[in-house]
């Protein structure tokens, strides 16, 4: 992934030519600038927000995830890489489910990010039990937290992600121990509601991931 500059978030360009009211916190109507959901821009807000190098990974994994949906399924792949760069942005701030995702929605709506997006990144959250009724949607849900696990496993073998199949993925699915913080049902639901073999889903995972392994903190592997 190339850096990408710390800049002020700036509405002031030409995409900004649309415009959105929202209501603020003291329920004011106010109106801001429409923003172009590019792949940039969701890394300047997700960076603004987080500097936990471990959260930022996280969305980076997610997004290669997604993004590799997005092609197989001739889906609009920068939006749909823009969601799941997101779709933490404020757990940082907002680390609990009292307050995430559902607080982090103002925000982006403030900043002008689309209705769409915004309720994509919602649709993630168990507790908010919303319908997760298109493909990005229950792509982002699949791969939430297969993503995490497989970069787990990725980390405790000597050549992170090469080789890695989705029999020893599977096994350690099955250690309560290994990630214990990733919920297995979220794993094994995701996969079904959105329709792909567990196996077929983890070799999908882990070929998006492979080349942002060094992102991720992994071996690069031997290259292509
Ligand atoms: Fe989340
Ligand atoms: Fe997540």
């Amino acid at each position: 992934m190339e850096p990408f500059s710390e800049r002020a978030p700036s509405m002031t360009n030409d995409s900004a030519t649309a415009s959105v009211t929202v209501v603020d916190m003291a329920g004011q109507a106010i109106v801001v600038a429409a923003l172009e959901p590019t792949r940039e821009r969701a890394w300047e807000t997700l960076t603004r927000y987080t500097q936990s190098e471990a959260l930022r990974r996280h969305a980076l994994a997610v997004e290669a995830s997604v993004g590799a949906y997005a092609r197989e399924f001739g889906e609009d792949e920068e939006r749909w890489r823009v969601v799941a760069l997101l779709h933490d942005f404020d757990y940082e701030i907002h680390p609990t489910l009292d307050e995430h995702p559902q607080d982090g929605a103002p925000i982006l709506r403030e900043e002008g990010w689309p209705e769409d997006v915004i309720e994509a990144i919602l649709s993630h959250a168990e507790h908010l039990a919303m319908p997760r009724d298109t493909l990005l949607k229950k792509t982002l849900f699949a791969c939430d937290e297969l993503s995490g696990f497989v970069h787990a496993c990725a980390l405790v073998r000597p050549t992170g992600l090469e080789g890695l199949e989705p029999k020893s993925v599977k096994k350690k699915l099955k250690q309560p121990s290994f990630a214990a913080g990733v919920h297995r049902d979220e794993v094994y639901r995701g996969a079904e509601e959105l329709g792909v073999e567990l196996d077929d889903h983890i070799r999908t995972v882990v070929a998006a991931l492979q080349p942002i392994a060094r992102e991720l903190g992994l071996p690069a592997g031997a290259p292509a």
